[in-house]
């Protein structure tokens, strides 16, 4: 949703009825849109002679058979088990079809748009060109109007449905300007740079100062983890073999990071802090820096920190491999969108398809070049500039209504494409039990709010535990749950639940079914697209979440130069994405094919592979939240994972 020209130049009257105009029964109404906020204010008329910039988003091929193509290369029992694609066959596969590209073409130009004003997109994922406003309409035979936000300026030009002949609909993802409204940003955003009150919106994880002297891992893994947990406790609970072997050269450890910086000082003491780990000062991770990022930061985040604290102990001398997101106008200010700049970086198909009406970034992601010279990124974005690595762990994320549904969707494609080239994603599960950070849903907010993205099914979404007070690493953990002030100023849960977006994955749909049979949850629910209906607090037919669990509470860390205690999902996920990788290396050295992909088929195949929690509930939303039960639920998933039973696992496939 481009707006290129200024308001006056736009718009010429006001109009008093804006009722459709008549097309030709050859044509189809396209997209119809329902109510709009009342923030947008419009009634004036597309000036005939405006410059409007008009984009075709040409529907991707095949994207119906991505699930199935993901099951067949991710279930064991499949011949094709591992068979993995390239990126440049992922692009390929999923591109528009020549025909399609051809018959929108034909279209245009019958209608006066001559070929020389198309433009069309390096991986064919649209057409565009400049239209006059007259052209425009007469093309898609509506009425165009301009709107604007009332709080925050910003403007679109829409109409309420538009026409398009009927032998183009196939081909046809969305067409704008059309009925798309931008997400309506918030409107201190769109004023002040984000305040780091407002950035926690994103990262997942909990801190508090350390007791004094507890993180020097001066107790043994037997008495002390209950109160600090060191990476021998990691090591303990998950039993994690120390690293004798070589690890291979291409197997770095994936890690995202926006907005939030490590530190050299900070690793370096914490390495010297629990130096039997070996890992030498300066250690520190291999850049994949995207689109103007730096790193390392001047001053401390708690969120990289934490991630590469618990990382580099388990994966050491394995490499790690730092994705840091966007120059710091967007990612330290003024962006709201996550992740679509960081997708364009490791697939440049992804820079233009186009699903559900988004196509490319979306107006709520950072824009490059960056028109502000001092402290924004001059290049191009980046598109396709690093190839992923096996494992990538992200230790952010919000509520699945913080992004427009179209926007979360196609990012959830995007994930699933990325299991197809063998990437394991791995997302922490969110710090708000049933809740999200931003609160809970319905009028009375009573409704239970799941997770972006830890609830699309293409990911691996990793809950938190945690050891209660005088139990042992080798006693069963507790699902996370602590409350206001104890220990950490605000309460934390560790997500779960189930999505108001995706459906249950057949990988789950039996894990699923238990739960509801042997453990159902006294809450009323809702079964379709209403929110609510009947009282309901939670979605009976969601996606279920989280997939596992790892640790995320009490985490010995220092952020600062200071030691302190950090919990949360953020540890969880790191946590696990590092189990997978050290696995990966055992896979290479043992003459295996490395890469893994989407885990989850195999990991619900192998629940004894997980020591199962069964203690703790989720709380949120003025509810305990769901409860753990033996078997998956949607507290801690499947457990936490028992490193040599995995293992066996995923070196037998
Ligand atoms: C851990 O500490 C306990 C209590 O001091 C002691 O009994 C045990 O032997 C210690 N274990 C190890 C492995 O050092
Ligand atoms: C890690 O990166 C360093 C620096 O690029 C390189 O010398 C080393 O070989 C890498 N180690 C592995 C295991 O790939
Ligand atoms: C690493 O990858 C490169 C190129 O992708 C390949 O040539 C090399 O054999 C790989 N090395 C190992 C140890 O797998
Ligand atoms: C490593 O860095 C830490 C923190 O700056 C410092 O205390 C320690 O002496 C250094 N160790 C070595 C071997 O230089
Ligand atoms: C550029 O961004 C910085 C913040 O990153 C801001 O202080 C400055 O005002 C911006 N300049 C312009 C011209 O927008
Ligand atoms: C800079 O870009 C923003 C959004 O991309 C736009 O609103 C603004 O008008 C641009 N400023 C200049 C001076 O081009
Ligand atoms: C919220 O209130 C409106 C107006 O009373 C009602 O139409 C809607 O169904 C309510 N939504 C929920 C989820 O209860
Ligand atoms: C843990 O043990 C200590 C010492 O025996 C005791 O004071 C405390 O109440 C115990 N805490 C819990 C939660 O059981
Ligand atoms: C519940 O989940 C399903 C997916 O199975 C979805 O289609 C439906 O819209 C969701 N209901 C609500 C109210 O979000
Ligand atoms: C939810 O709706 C689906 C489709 O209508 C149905 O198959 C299923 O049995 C329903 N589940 C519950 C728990 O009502």
């Amino acid at each position: 949703m481009t707006r290129i020209i200024s308001l006056t130049a736009l718009v010429a009257a006001l109009v008093a009825s804006s009722a459709a105009r008549p097309s030709p029964n050859t044509h189809a109404v396209h997209e119809k849109r329902g109510a709009i906020s009342s923030r947008w204010a419009s009634s004036l008329r597309v000036r005939s002679d405006a410059d409007v910039h008009v984009k075709i988003g040409l529907k991707q091929n095949n994207l119906h058979r991505g699930h199935d193509m993901l099951m067949d290369v991710s279930q064991p029992s499949s011949d094709n088990y591992g068979n993995f694609y390239t990126e440049d066959e992922i692009t390929e596969i999923f591109a528009p079809t020549d025909d399609s590209v051809n018959a929108v073409k034909s279209w245009l130009t019958s209608s006066g748009i001559h070929d020389l004003r198309i433009t069309h997109s390096d991986n064919k994922g649209w057409l565009a060109f400049i239209a006059s406003g007259e052209e425009l309409e007469s093309l898609l035979h509506t009425d165009f109007y301009e709107y604007e936000d009332l709080e925050t300026g910003d403007r679109n030009i829409a109409t309420e449905q538009y026409h398009v002949p009927k032998h183009i609909q196939e081909h046809v993802d969305y067409i704008t300007p059309g009925i798309r409204f931008p997400f309506l940003r918030n409107p201190e955003l769109a004023k002040a740079k984000r305040s780091s009150s407002s950035r926690k919106v994103y990262n997942t994880f909990q801190s508090r100062p350390a007791p004094p002297g507890k993180i020097h891992g001066a107790k043994n893994t037997t008495t002390g983890c209950d109160e600090v947990i060191t990476p021998d406790c990691v090591a303990a609970l998950y039993q994690i073999p120390k690293r004798t072997d070589t690890p291979s050269p291409n197997n770095s450890l994936g890690i995202f990071e926006e907005g939030d910086f490590y530190t050299q000082a900070d690793l370096d003491s914490f390495f010297t802090r629990f130096s039997s780990y070996k890992i030498p000062n300066g250690t520190a991770p291999t850049p994949a820096f995207i689109d103007g990022a730096k790193a390392p930061g001047d001053i401390a985040g708690g969120e990289s920190n934490l991630d590469f604290q618990l990382a580099y102990p388990i994966v050491y001398p394995q490499n790690i491999t730092l994705y840091q997101t966007d120059d710091s106008y967007y990612a330290e200010g003024y962006a709201q969108g996550l992740f679509n700049t960081f997708l364009d970086a490791i697939d440049g198909s992804y820079c233009t398809s186009c699903y559900a009406g988004e196509c490319g970034n979306s107006p709520i992601d950072p824009v490059y070049p960056n028109n502000n010279t001092s402290s924004g990124y001059q290049g191009k974005l980046m598109c396709g500039t690093y190839k992923p690595t096996n494992v990538i762990s992200v230790s952010y994320g919000a509520a699945e209504d913080y992004v427009p549904q179209s926007y979360y969707e196609r990012q959830c494609n995007e994930f699933m494409k990325l299991g197809l080239r063998g990437v394991s994603v791995f997302f922490s599960s969110g710090d708000s039990g049933v809740a999200s950070r931003s609160g809970c849903l319905g009028n009375d907010s009573t409704i239970f709010n799941p997770g972006w993205p830890a609830s699309c099914p293409y990911i691996t979404s990793v809950g938190a535990t945690k050891i209660p007070a005088n139990r042992t690493a080798s006693d069963p953990e507790v699902a996370a749950n602590d409350p206001a002030g104890h220990p950490y100023s605000s309460a934390y849960a560790t997500g779960g639940g189930f999505s108001n977006i995706f459906g249950i994955p057949d990988y789950q749909a039996d894990a699923v079914a238990n739960y509801f049979k042997n453990h159902n949850p006294s809450y009323p629910y809702y079964n379709g697209s209403i929110l609510g209906e009947n009282g309901g607090i939670y979605n009976r037919s969601g996606r279920g979440y989280p997939d596992v669990s790892a640790n995320g509470d009490n985490i010995a860390v220092v952020v600062q130069g200071e030691d302190s205690l950090s919990g949360g999902t953020s540890a969880s996920s790191p946590i696990f994405a590092s189990i997978v990788n050290r696995i990966i290396d055992e896979r290479i050295a043992a003459g295996k094919p490395g890469p893994l992909g989407f885990l989850n088929p195999i990991l619900y195949q192998n629940a004894d592979a997980f020591n199962d929690i069964t203690e703790g509930t989720n709380s949120g939303c003025g509810t305990d939240g769901f409860s753990t039960a033996p078997g998956w639920d949607p507290v801690t998933g499947l457990g936490t994972p028992i490193y040599p039973k995995l293992r066996d696992v995923l070196l037998k496939v």
